[in-house]
């Protein structure tokens, strides 16, 4: 008999949104509660690349969580990196997404969390502790900030789409990314650099930015934001027919998609 009760049934993805949901909420707590503690700051690839003691903290809390509630899935977190799992399930977890801003006390941070099953994102959260924003999604049944369902970035012409997008911490790489800014400027209504890649897909799937762009993300900064905004009805896109992915991760409204995408591939936005 194919089912006789030995596999372990895999999980409706409402409840893995759920799951994540409940997780960034008590993350969020945390963060909340340690805020202004003397943190240990310590950097990671570069020198303008920082974790706090807060993020390894809050890390460890929602992989504990995780390995209590569902130990048999595996979880990729930026802090405290991969655990393999069995289930067919796997976690993204940034624990503050936005560490710069935390660290300097602007408000637009945010806890990450996604879940892939059987290589497909499927739920997704995003939430400020700040704002209390609390963004979420679940394949196929929409994007929600709290109650209220996202519908995505206005209709707006190439000329006066606001862009949001982010740069790396390599200096060589974000010279060229500067570069791409400067070629794109001119041909846009304006850019905006917020800070954590999780908000700006966010941003996108409410309406508050035309569109997004960035190369060098890791999985747990895009994952979920990239679902939310996709639920959202946003075109989400890795460039020349790609998926989004770390190496591009690209998102407009329909009516913005194609020309703000040829645009950026005639400038090789994906080769930096
Ligand atoms: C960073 C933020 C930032 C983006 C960087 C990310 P972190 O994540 O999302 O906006 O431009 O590429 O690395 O380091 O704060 O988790
Ligand atoms: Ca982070």
């Amino acid at each position: 008999m194919w089912c006789d009760g030995s596999v372990t049934p895999l999980p409706p993805t409402t409840d893995l949104t759920e799951l994540a949901t409940q997780l960034a909420l008590g993350a969020g707590e945390l963060i909340r509660i340690h805020r202004h503690d003397h943190f240990a700051i310590d950097t990671k690839s570069t020198p303008t690349d920082v974790v706090t003691e807060v993020d390894r903290a809050v890390e460890a809390h929602i992989r504990a969580e995780l390995a209590r509630q569902r130990p048999d899935d595996a979880v990729v977190g930026e802090e405290a990196g991969d655990r393999e799992g069995t289930s067919g399930v796997r976690w993204f977890v940034d624990p503050i997404d936005g560490t710069v801003n935390f660290v300097l006390g602007l408000p637009q941070y945010a806890v990450s969390i996604a879940a892939e099953l059987d290589g497909r994102i499927v739920a997704g959260c995003v939430h400020n502790p700040i704002s209390g924003e609390l963004f979420h999604a679940s394949l196929g049944g929409g994007a929600f900030a709290g109650d209220e369902r996202l519908g995505g970035p206005r209709q707006v012409p190439l000329a006066r789409a606001v862009v949001g997008t982010g740069f790396g911490y390599d200096a060589g790489r974000r010279a060229r990314q500067v570069a791409v800014v400067a070629a794109l400027l001119p041909r846009i209504g304006d850019i905006r650099r917020i800070g954590s890649a999780a908000l700006d897909l966010c941003s996108v799937a409410a309406g508050r930015l035309d569109a997004y762009f960035e190369v060098g993300l890791n999985s747990w900064d895009w994952s979920a934001g990239v679902l939310i905004a996709s639920e959202a009805g946003a075109t989400v896109s890795g460039l020349r027919g790609r998926p989004p992915s770390g190496t591009m991760t690209a998102v407009a409204g329909p009516g913005l998609a194609l020309e703000l995408f040829a645009l950026l591939e005639e400038l090789n936005a994906d080769d930096v």
